[in-house]
């Protein structure tokens, strides 16, 4: 006997139950990315193999050993599906020339893949909404994308979500603190993990982000970024701060906040809940002034951030946030040959007034096709017999509110039926 094949690891099905919540998380992040000004882009799945590890770094868990890569079997080309979207962004702003006249707000949403071993939160396939601007050098947009999350969160209903900020400064000056560094480390190469001395000399900074705690207390004592930083990446700092002050949105700086991709200066921030686990991390970005100029084009200030969609659809269910599952508005029976070569014309004529319709397609008896009209929540079902069609008359027959006149099933022309249901949906506004 054949087995039947399942999904890939880490790759999952998202099912009626779950798929509305999904909907209505999109629907609630395109009018908030609305009210803000970011466009949509769309951007391909896969992207040539270079374009990652340009982007993102050589020396990074993504490039090293998380990418799905492969060959082009046609022509031998070297491709990647997509672990993140700022490098596909960045990639399309130089092809097309986009941040040339003015700057860009942009953002894009889809999947994402990263062969990561899964577990709660953290999957090989895995939603992101991404949000990218271009043209803008100043503290004033870091701050404004950090306020983009904290009022997603209110609209979303959650409350635990934290920020935390850091600045990692410019290329020069990480530079300098990054040979200091390595020399603190250097004292304590008994005390390093294998995956602290593979990255000693290739990215350091990352040691700081180690979730060993055999490290931690060496880690605690190294040295910091900050007082690395030029007078010119404080005030960038300081300008970001400023704005979080102002409208009184709390933050923690957290100096080990180094961000696991390449690209980033300046500010770098993360938005994370304690509700979700080890994968608590729900959102994070920062600015990556280099990037662009790195991929070949023109120098661009940019800043942007990603967010997790799984993780925070989860984080929704479990605030109790789901939405109540919607039935449709009529459930159309119909049985005999006159009625049933009627229906598909009164469902269709319906569905013009814009009402929904859940046409019974299969046969079965009256009594059969009411359960099926009761089970599936729908407010009326419209019935046509024979009986009904010879008349051009159907039965219209409430099926939820109960004890109210207008319960009553009753005989109407079939002109009258949309408007009978029209009526009793305002009247069950005004009720
Ligand atoms: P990232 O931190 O690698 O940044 O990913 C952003 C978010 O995607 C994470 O905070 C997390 O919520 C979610 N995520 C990452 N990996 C997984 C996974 N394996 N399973 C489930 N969720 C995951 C970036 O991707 C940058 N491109 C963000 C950015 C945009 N920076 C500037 N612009």
């Amino acid at each position: 006997m054949s087995q039947n094949i399942q999904s890939v690891r880490g790759m999952n099905d998202i099912l009626p139950g779950e798929s509305e919540l999904w909907e209505l998380f999109e629907e609630t992040i395109r009018s908030w990315l609305k009210s803000y000004g970011y466009k949509p882009i769309r951007l391909p799945i896969v992207e040539p193999t270079p374009l990652f590890k340009r982007a993102i770094g050589e020396v990074t868990d993504i490039v090293e050993k998380e990418m799905y890569s492969f060959e082009d079997s046609l022509n031998g080309e070297q491709l990647t599906l997509r672990p993140e979207g700022t490098a596909g962004c960045v990639r399309a702003v130089i092809q097309h020339n986009l941040a040339a006249q003015r700057p860009q707000r942009l953002y894009y949403m889809g999947q994402m893949f990263r062969h990561e071993r899964p577990q709660k939160g953290r999957y090989r396939q895995f939603n992101q909404v991404g949000v990218e601007s271009f043209g803008f050098s100043g503290p004033d947009i870091d701050a404004e994308q950090i306020l983009m999350g904290a009022r997603l969160w209110d609209d979303l209903g959650l409350d635990s979500i934290k920020l935390q900020l850091n600045s990692l400064g410019q290329l020069e000056e990480r530079a300098k603190y990054r040979a200091e560094l390595v020399t603190y480390f250097e004292k304590y190469a008994t005390l390093l993990d294998e995956d602290a001395k593979r990255r000693l000399y290739s990215n350091p900074l990352r040691i700081l982000d180690s979730k060993n705690s055999a490290m931690q207390e060496m880690i605690a004592g190294a040295p910091q970024l900050m007082g690395h930083l030029g007078a010119e990446s404080m005030a960038h700092f300081e300008g970001v701060q400023q704005v979080l002050r102002d409208v009184g949105l709390p933050y923690e700086i957290n100096p080990r906040l180094v961000r696991g991709l390449d690209y980033y200066n300046l500010t770098v921030f993360e938005w994370v809940t304690d509700r979700l686990g080890a994968q608590g991390t729900v959102c994070a970005g920062g600015r990556y002034d280099g990037l662009v100029e790195q991929l070949g084009g023109k120098p661009t200030p940019a800043c942007g951030f990603a967010m997790g969609v799984e993780r925070l659809v989860t984080l929704i269910r479990e605030s109790g946030g789901d939405p109540e599952p919607e039935g449709t508005d009529v459930y159309l029976v119909h049985q005999g040959e006159a009625a049933s070569r009627m229906a598909p014309r009164i469902a269709e004529g319906l569905r013009d007034q814009g009402i929904n319709v859940l046409y019974n397609c299969g046969g079965g008896s009256f009594k059969s096709q009411m359960k099926k009209a009761d089970a599936s929540g729908a407010l009326f079902a419209v019935i046509i017999g024979d009986d009904e069609a010879s008349a051009g008359e159907v039965t219209l027959k409430p099926l939820r509110a109960e004890g109210t006149e207008r319960n009553e099933q009753k005989r109407i022309s079939v002109d009258q039926v949309a408007d009978e249901i029209m009526n009793a949906f305002f009247d069950g506004d005004d009720a």
